[in-house]
């Protein structure tokens, strides 16, 4: 079923979600409306998409895993890509960020390049994966949605500012 999505400034968007203990028809079935939901925006298209944001206050997310839509189920950062990277470049990269929640605003987020998971899959079996470039963008998005935590409060975090997408033009808003 496609869900509707909770704007950012929801109270329900800024709870630390619950961990999924058995993965069971409910879980299988917000899974689904995840994925549903998901595949089905546009204008704007969306990566990823976490329970909260349809109002579930469990530790799923899915994402668009480069052109295939999956499900994570209590991911956990094992590790992130902390070491220093060669030469002088930074090991994060900076990209226009944005949120299902808060459609069609922007924002230039440092994330860092590569983090590894631990997660349930849909079967129940406990899984380890790498996640890189834009998946490992997303991934570090949709844990901190689980976390309460939205993109925006990264770009105060980092000092950056928030830009609005109006008739193709880009517009910088004032973050208080
Ligand atoms: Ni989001």
């Amino acid at each position: 079923m496609i869900r509707k999505i909770l704007s950012t400034k929801n109270p329900k968007m800024s709870q630390i979600c619950k961990k999924v203990k058995v993965v069971d028809k409910k879980v299988i079935s917000i899974t689904k409306d995840l994925k549903e939901t998901l595949k089905a925006q546009k204008e704007p298209e969306g990566v990823g998409l976490a329970a909260p944001q349809i109002g579930e206050n469990l530790r799923i997310f899915a994402m668009n895993d480069n052109g295939k839509i999956r499900v994570i189920i209590n991911p956990e950062i094992l590790e992130i890509s902390k070491e220093k990277p060669k030469k002088e470049k930074s090991d994060e990269k900076e990209i226009m960020e944005g949120c299902l929640s808060l459609p069609n605003y922007y924002g230039p987020l440092k994330r860092f390049q590569r983090v590894k998971i631990k997660y349930l899959g849909l079967n129940g079996t406990l899984k380890e994966e790498e996640f890189k470039g834009l998946s490992a963008q997303i991934v570090q998005h949709e844990i901190d949605h689980l976390n309460g935590i939205v993109f925006v409060n990264r770009l105060l975090e980092q000092k950056q500012p928030l830009y609005k997408l109006e008739n193709d033009e880009w517009v910088e808003i004032e973050l208080i």
